[in-house]
C-alpha cells in the first residue's frame, strides 16, 4: 500500500511519529510536508494530499493538523476524497468499513499520540464492506 502524509506546523509532532510507525513497518510513504513546526497554510498540504490520492498515484492519505478540522475539510474539496477525521478507534474501523474513505485526518494537538498510531493501525488495516455501503458512496461521488 502507497501513503501520501501531509501536515501543517499543527500536525507536524505527530506526523514524525507517524512516519516512524510507516518506516518501521516497511510500509511504502511519500511526505509532502510541511517539514518544520514554522506557521504554514494546511489547505495547501491538504490540496496536495487529496490530489495524489484521487489520481491515483497513491492508495490513501493521511493528513495532520492542530485540529484536524481545517485540513479535513480543505481535502474533501477535492473531487473523490473522502476525508475522514478520526479521534478513536471504533471510527477509524466505521469509516473504512463504511464509507471507504482514503483519506484520514487527525488534530496533532487534540489526539493522544499513542492513540493516533492504533487509530492509523486499524484505519490502514480495515477493508471497505461495500453493498449497501457502496450506493452510498456512489451517491457522494455523483456530488
Ligand atoms: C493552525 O494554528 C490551526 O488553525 C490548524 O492547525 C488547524 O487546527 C485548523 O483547523
Amino acid at each position: 500500500m502507497r501513503i501520501v502524509i501531509g501536515c501543517d506546523h499543527g500536525g507536524y509532532v505527530l506526523k514524525k511519529k507517524i512516519i516512524a510507525y510507516l518506516e518501521e513497518n516497511n510500509i511504502t510513504f511519500e511526505d509532502v510536508g510541511s517539514y518544520s513546526e514554522e506557521s504554514v497554510d494546511y489547505p495547501e498540504y491538504a490540496r496536495k494530499v487529496a490530489k495524489k490520492v484521487t489520481s491515483g498515484k497513491f492508495d490513501r492519505g493521511i493528513l495532520l493538523c492542530g485540529t484536524g478540522i481545517g485540513i479535513s475539510i480543505a481535502a474533501n474539496k477535492v473531487k473523490g476524497a473522502r476525508c475522514a477525521l478520526v479521534h478513536d478507534v471504533e471510527s477509524a474501523s466505521l469509516t473504512r468499513q463504511h464509507n471507504d474513505s482514503n483519506i484520514l485526518a487527525m488534530g496533532g494537538r487534540i489526539v493522544d499520540h499513542n492513540l493516533a498510531l492504533e487509530i492509523v493501525k486499524i484505519w490502514l488495516s480495515t477493508d471497505f464492506e461495500g453493498g449497501r455501503h457502496l450506493r452510498r458512496v456512489n451517491s457522494i461521488e455523483e456530488v
